[in-house]
């Protein structure tokens, strides 16, 4: 069986990285199967060919390449190279050249995460190609599908609701997305509550954040105790914003921006910034409200105290770095839904700046508030979450096994030439005719 997965954006690489490692799991597994039978075929396991293209929606060395060494990521196999643009220059552009690739190289699967322009573009294509004259395209796969804000106005909405049309498997992060799903009348048997990959990602990776120097490098480190105590942390909190409807309005950004005193008062701030959220700032005029340094490993001049003033800006961070960050904030401040999730799952209390969120299982487990966007519910969240104390629960399945459980779906599918239902017990299952006949053909 062939795979071919698709990452373009930076939450895409975290969210495929242990998908590619349950493969060769897969494959390791498979090919010990082999040799304990002396080479005679059957058995469960199934051999997985992978193929990785990356669209290049982010290409900076930050916004990409960073997170190909810290996820030891092989290589794309293929490079679409597409760069910015609006949303429809930016989604057909990846459409053209995407179709070059997948009637060339012919997946009997295509998987595609998350929800942005790439997910939806490459989704989209495999829908309607034709291999041949039957018609034979492959399984489109969505990872991280059903989440729902129920705000159209989103890019990312649109993006969610209409891969999840297009998909024939849906692999779902949290139960309010299998809710969502049969609202809207998607076949239960093409769902599969699998956990979240981006989590086992970070679970993979928590521990060897610490090696990261980012915490000495910004000054966010006390000086070793005379009596030899280990170096502990500065209070500090993580900020992040890059969402259009945030920063693209000159009268939203600052009004965001005033609502932030009520914690640049408390700690410092430490703002990994968005090339969009800095050539807003820029356009804006908004400068005063940061301490600004272009190297992103500078060192910090913020010390701690209470009364810092302005937010510290630094440059995009590395995945590792980011990760190191986030787990010895005091509070984070966000309008990422990645990061929702993430914080949730390193009990960081979080100050969304959204009005709604997709993930609501970050609110439920207790380590999320959905703020709104005026200055005075942000200052509000923000007071709220710097009491924050532990009480919050892990979310159902996220526990560092979801890429491996995607892929067992996937080997299932591919054995039975349909699509099963997740419960292998259910005698129902839903015959896919065009995987069928590949299958078929190709046995
Ligand atoms: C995209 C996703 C968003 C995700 C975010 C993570 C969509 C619709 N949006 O938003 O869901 O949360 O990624 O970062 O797919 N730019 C660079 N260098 C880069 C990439 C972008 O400078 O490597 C700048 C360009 O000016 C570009 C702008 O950022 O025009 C926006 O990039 P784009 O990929 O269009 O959307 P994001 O805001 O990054």
């Amino acid at each position: 069986m062939k795979v071919m997965s698709v990452v373009g954006a930076r939450p895409n690489f975290m969210k495929v990285a242990p998908i590619i490692s349950a493969i060769n799991e897969q494959n390791r597994m498979a090919q010990e199967l082999h040799r304990a039978r002396n080479g005679n075929a059957g058995g469960d396991h199934v051999f997985i060919g992978h193929f990785l293209v990356h669209t290049g929606q982010h290409y900076d060395r930050m916004m990409s390449d960073a997170f190909f060494r810290d996820l030891s990521l092989k290589p794309p196999d293929a490079e679409l190279n597409v760069g910015s643009g609006s949303h429809a220059v930016q989604t057909a552009g990846i459409m053209k050249r995407f179709e070059e690739v997948l009637l060339r190289e012919k997946p009997d699967v295509l998987l595609v995460v998350g929800d942005v322009n790439s997910t939806l573009a490459c989704a989209l294509v495999a829908a309607k190609i034709s291999y041949d004259s039957a018609g034979t395209r492959p399984l489109i796969a969505h990872v991280e599908a059903g989440l729902r804000s129920f705000d159209r106005s989103m890019p990312e909405e649109v993006n969610r609701v209409l891969t999840d049309q297009l998909a024939d498997l849906l692999f779902v992060t949290e139960r309010s997305a299998l809710r969502n799903l049969a609202r809207e009348g998607v076949p239960a048997e093409k769902v599969h509550f699998v956990g979240n990959t981006m989590i086992d990602s970070l679970l993979s990776c928590v521990e060897r954040a610490d090696n990261s120097s980012v915490l000495d490098s910004l000054g966010l480190r006390r000086k070793a105790a005379a009596n030899g105590a280990a170096n502990s942390v500065v209070h500090y909190a993580l900020l992040t914003l890059h969402r259009p409807s945030n920063v693209d309005n000159s009268e939203a950004f600052l009004n965001i921006l005033e609502g932030l005193s009520a914690l640049t008062c408390e700690c410092p701030v430490i703002f990994p910034a968005h090339p969009r959220t800095r050539a807003r700032i820029r356009e804006f005029a908004l400068d005063r409200f940061f301490e600004d340094s272009e190297d992103p490993r500078a060192p910090a001049t913020c010390s701690g105290a209470r009364g810092a003033r302005s937010i510290r800006i630094i440059g995009p961070l590395g995945y590792l770095d980011f990760l190191c960050l986030m787990k010895h904030a005091e509070l984070v401040v966000t309008d990422s839904g990645g990061i929702q999730e993430e914080t949730t799952c390193v009990n960081v209390p979080c100050v969304t700046v959204r009005e709604n969120t997709e993930r609501p299982v970050t609110v439920e487990s207790g380590t999320n508030v959905i703020a709104g966007t005026a200055k005075e519910t942000i200052a509000a969240a923000i007071r709220r979450q710097l009491s924050f104390r532990n009480g919050h629960s892990q979310p159902e399945k996220w526990d560092g096994q979801a890429a491996r459980r995607v892929v067992e779906v996937l080997a299932r599918a591919h054995r039975y030439g349909g699509l099963m239902a997740h419960d292998p017990s259910m005698p129902d299952r839903v015959e896919h005719p065009t995987l069928r006949a590949r299958l078929a053909s190709a046995s």
